[in-house]
């Protein structure tokens, strides 16, 4: 795979907007974080010093109730570590400014409460192997592994590769998701101790389960509204497209079919659940559609708006900013609110063989 693709994705919207905007993501980790305590409970650490993994932190706000769950557990046992290395990994292009300020300020960082932990950060793809060789005892990576190492293609007729109609890139989309899985495996797996554990938790389809279709249409409705008030240019909106894709329960387990075990990393445990929609839960609340239209619209912002800059940063004579964007999507949002019914898998993984 070209490095120079996955050095271009753009990472999270900046200036600390993804942490203050993914509450989504937030609640999906909440809901999930349960595996995690049992996973870091059942971790025997084989030195002093520990060392525990943060892939795709994006501003980090969201990693701080995993890392903080992973000390009480390492800290509370009668043979304590010494040190713990607490490393957080994004793109290079991530707010790491954010990250930084947030471990150091947020009333809820691992820093307040605990002695001896040092952050660090590292700036590359976890597409490859980027911490030493057998460095890792714990590592965890949330809502990240949907987007692809690279991007198969243009989607001419939609923003959202599940509602396009184009089934060759629809096959080739499935097949970089499968491609970048087992490299993701790989990687952590040279990265990991023998007897160190890894938890993922990603976005996923269930068969008898709604989706991301019906609010990525929404976004694309708006689009065309735009299209339509001729705010954005025919090329603009085929350009417009996330490089992103759900994989199923079958596509996950794919690479443990044969004996449960790939890459020398064991799958120990793999659920897939139904996500949570604050935004909906809050609004079942409240009754108020304009912050449940803003909600939805911020988190796409969050995730999405760098994607969008991107592309109107290259067009010539733009005539939309992603402001203009996100406010249309906010007032379409509000005038038809929904439950977004989505699902979320969790995937723990344990390395059993060392790596030579
Ligand atoms: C939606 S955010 C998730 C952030 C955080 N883990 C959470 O749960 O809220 C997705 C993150 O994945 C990162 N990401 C995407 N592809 C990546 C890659 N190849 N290597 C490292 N990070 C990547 C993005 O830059 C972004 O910060």
């Amino acid at each position: 795979m070209p490095r120079s693709s996955l050095i271009d994705q753009p990472a999270m919207q900046g200036n600390g907007f993804y942490n203050k905007n993914s509450e989504l993501q937030e609640a999906g980790i909440e809901r999930l974080i349960s595996l995690w305590k049992n996973l870091v409970d059942t971790i025997n650490l084989t030195t002093r010093a520990a060392v525990i993994a943060d892939y795709a932190s994006s501003q980090g706000k969201n990693s701080l109730l995993p890392i903080n769950i992973a000390l009480n557990s390492i800290l509370s046992r009668d043979l304590k570590p010494n040190s713990i290395s607490v490393i957080h990994t994004d793109l290079p292009s991530n707010d790491f400014s954010s990250l930084f300020e947030m471990i150091e300020k947020n009333e809820k960082s691992y820093l307040k409460n605990h002695a001896n932990i040092f952050p660090f950060a590292v700036g590359r793809s976890y597409f490859e192997t980027i911490l030493p060789l057998n460095s890792v005892d714990i590592g965890w990576n949330s809502w990240s592994l949907q987007w692809l190492s690279v991007s198969p293609g243009n989607i001419d007729d939609h923003i959202f590769i599940d509602c396009s109609k184009n089934t060759n890139l629809k096959k080739l989309f499935s097949h970089q998701l499968a491609v970048d899985w087992a490299q993701f495996l790989r990687c952590r797996s040279n990265e990991l101790k023998c007897g160190g554990k890894l938890m993922t938790i990603f976005i996923a389809s269930r068969n008898d389960a709604g989706g991301w279709g019906p609010f990525w249409n929404e976004f694309w409705l708006t689009l065309l509204d735009l299209r339509n008030c001729d705010l954005l240019s025919d090329i603009e909106l085929s350009l417009i497209s996330l490089p992103i894709g759900v994989r199923s329960l079958d596509e996950i387990e794919d690479p443990f079919r044969k004996s449960n075990i790939f890459a020398n990393l064991k799958l120990e445990r793999l659920d897939i659940i139904e996500a949570p929609d604050p935004f909906w839960d809050e609004y079942q609340i409240t009754q108020d559609r304009i912050t449940y239209g803003h909600r939805w619209a911020n988190m796409a912002k969050a995730v999405a708006g760098p994607v969008i800059t991107n592309v109107l940063h290259n067009s010539e004579n733009t005539k939309c900013t992603l402001s203009d964007i996100i406010t249309r999507f906010a007032e379409r949002l509000s005038s038809n609110p929904f439950k977004v019914t989505h699902s979320l898998a969790s995937v723990v993984l344990e390395k059993v063989t060392h790596t030579g």
